[in-house]
């Protein structure tokens, strides 16, 4: 059985649909803190924070879980600089309370969602896994942080994991049961399409980057994608696979503007795009290689191209006004 940590959230929930349409037999641990209950649709809960282990003992209990994935953390970028002690806490401490459950549980596979922000400014473009990690802020710190403690905790007990770097996650369930619902929402394409909507203010943080239009480069992946490659990475450790470090991305990168026209392209509303000054911590360009998710995992992203993101993710908003809420 499969224990997913943080499948309330908008990438743990595409993974529980997923796993169900797999037909694994799964539970979620969830302190529905940032996550929504809603968005299990009724999948077996756990309520348990991972900053207090004996909460956690009990998603173990009675349960033979052979893999964790975890899914469990804060993301924000701008609050792990205001806020660097609550992520440490929960992202790094909370991990360590969880490795330590699951190993007193005989748990030995363990795939972690880790992100391209431990890389910090690119030396070179494609991004490969081996590219220097330096990060550029705490939160890239304690993905790397845990990452590495992932890498000891193979050497030292046997618990193979794989490390899964996703880039910008995106898009929604194309059946529309789920989609992004963070309180704020500070991520481009649905803040551009709240700006369709005429729901938010959006503007373009920075144009003086050193690439093609000013705007800053992403690699935008389908959150169905990135569920994909967590089942590829729980087959490759059941079938006594090593310890990997993978991207995830799609390696084709699009500015802030770029994005802009193709929402405007696709909902066929009118969004503009008003200059504000640089977002403190951005990179100018994040763009995976992720060949070796393609050969290790079997990874065939299904949905590549930005549209598709965009128009999943449109359906969504628009369907859903108050996301979760009823
Ligand atoms: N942006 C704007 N205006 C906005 C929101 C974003 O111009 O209102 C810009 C940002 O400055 C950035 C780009 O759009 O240049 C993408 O920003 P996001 O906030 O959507 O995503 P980030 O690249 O900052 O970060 C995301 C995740 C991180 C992860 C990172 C890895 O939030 O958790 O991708 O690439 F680490």
């Amino acid at each position: 059985m499969i224990l997913v940590a943080g499948g309330a959230g908008y990438i743990g929930s595409h993974m529980v649909k997923r796993l169900e349409q797999a037909g694994e037999r799964f539970v979620v641990l969830d302190n529905l803190e940032r996550g929504h209950e809603a968005a299990l649709r009724g999948a077996s809960l756990v309520k348990a924070d991972l900053r207090d282990p004996h909460s956690l003992r009990a998603a173990f209990a009675r349960r033979d879980i052979d893999v964790v994935l975890h899914f469990a953390a804060y993301i924000e970028v701008g609050e792990s600089v205001q806020e660097p002690a609550a992520f440490w806490q929960n992202n790094v401490v909370g991990t360590f309370n969880l490795l330590e459950v699951a190993r007193e549980a005989g748990v030995q596979q363990f795939v972690f969602s880790s992100t391209a922000a431990v890389y910090g400014e690119p030396v070179r473009t494609p991004m490969d896994e081996d590219h220097p990690t330096v990060p550029t802020n705490p939160y890239g710190e304690t993905k790397l942080a845990v990452e590495r403690m992932l890498e000891s905790y193979d050497e030292a007990y046997g618990l193979r994991s794989v490390r899964l770097r996703y880039f910008n996650a995106a898009g929604a369930d194309p059946e529309g049961e789920l989609g992004e619902d963070h309180s704020p929402e500070t991520h481009l394409i649905p803040r551009v399409l709240l700006k369709a909507l005429g729901r938010a203010e959006f503007r373009v943080f920075g144009d003086d980057y050193p690439t093609r239009d000013g705007t800053c480069v992403r690699d935008y992946v389908h959150v169905c994608d990135l569920a994909d490659a967590h089942l590829g990475a729980v087959g490759h450790l059941r079938s006594g696979g090593e310890s990997l470090v993978c991207n995830l991305g799609n390696g084709q990168g699009f500015t802030v503007k770029e994005v802009v026209a193709a929402v405007e392209r696709v909902t066929g509303l009118k969004v503009g795009a008003e200059v504000a000054p640089r977002r403190p911590g951005d990179s100018a360009t994040l763009v995976a290689s992720s060949d070796r998710a393609k050969e290790r995992l079997g990874w065939r992203p299904q949905y590549p191209k930005l549209e598709p993101m965009i128009e999943h993710a449109f359906a969504w908003f628009k369907s859903r006004p108050d996301g979760y809420k009823v």
